[in-house]
């Protein structure tokens, strides 16, 4: 696990710019798993910049998304696919058809969830997956006591979660209580992983995940495991390591 610790936001957004501009120069065909909220912004914002300068091209990339909410429409301001298109994909030559999201409104979550699984394989798998963490040490939506081996699947939201989330939407109680998300083995499958720590509200979980027992209550923890792991973390974030 290689560890790189940021002086500002700054850097921080310009180390994961570099990290995942590297991967698609090297293999412009590249896959990439994504996360969405508050601190890959930076990132995707720093990536559309270096579209718009003729930097990068994304027109062979795939990208899998890590999780969607149960329930909210696609145009619905805090679905996964709306801020995806909001923040990056719209900003960017990606192709429509090599995007993937699990879909939040199937009828059928567990067809969907199956199906995804197949599709990162019928992509090769990932090639680079960008990970945030939880306050209570979950990735994608896989909250503490998920099984190191599940797969893409339904997950019934933590109340912690739930509340983390809540400063997205009006009140607590619009916050959907179940998700669609990769799974901790299908994170693991990828074949580099990029974790993005930031802020003093995530110094404790990054000390625990990162330097604390492999253990299924801190789900981050079983990245200790992967060969190709990169966290970046701001000097915030990196206080009790
Ligand atoms: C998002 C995701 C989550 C977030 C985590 C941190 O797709 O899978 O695991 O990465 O909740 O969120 P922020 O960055 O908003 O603190």
């Amino acid at each position: 696990m290689k560890i790189i610790i940021a002086e500002n936001m700054e850097e921080f957004n310009e180390i994961a710019a570099d990290i995942v501009s590297r991967q698609i120069r090297n293999k412009p065909d590249s896959v990439l798993g994504l996360a969405t909220g508050s601190t890959p912004l930076g990132l995707y914002a720093l990536l559309a910049d270096k579209y718009k300068k003729g930097e990068l091209d994304f027109s062979r990339v795939k990208t899998f998304n890590l999780d969607e909410y149960r329930g909210l429409p696609k145009d619905h301001p805090q679905s996964y696919y709306h801020y995806m298109y909001e923040n990056l994909f719209s900003k960017i030559n990606i192709k429509d058809e090599n995007v993937n999201l699990l879909n939040g409104e199937g009828l059928d979550p567990y067809k969907v969830c199956a199906d995804y699984e197949e599709k990162i394989k019928a992509a090769g798998g990932i090639d680079l997956q960008v990970l945030g963490i939880g306050h209570n040490g979950h990735i994608g939506f896989n909250e503490p006591g998920t099984p190191f081996d599940s797969v893409t699947d339904l997950i019934d939201l933590s109340e912690r979660t739930i509340e983390a989330n809540s400063r997205f939407f009006e009140s607590p109680d619009q916050v959907p209580r179940q998700a669609l998300s990769m799974g901790i083995k299908t994170i693991m499958q990828a074949r580099s992983i990029m974790l993005l720590i930031s802020g003093s509200g995530k110094a404790r979980i990054a000390a625990k995940a990162l330097k604390g027992p492999i253990t299924q209550n801190v789900p981050a923890s079983v990245l200790q495991l992967h060969p190709f792991v990169t966290v970046i973390l701001d000097k915030e974030a990196a206080e009790y390591l």
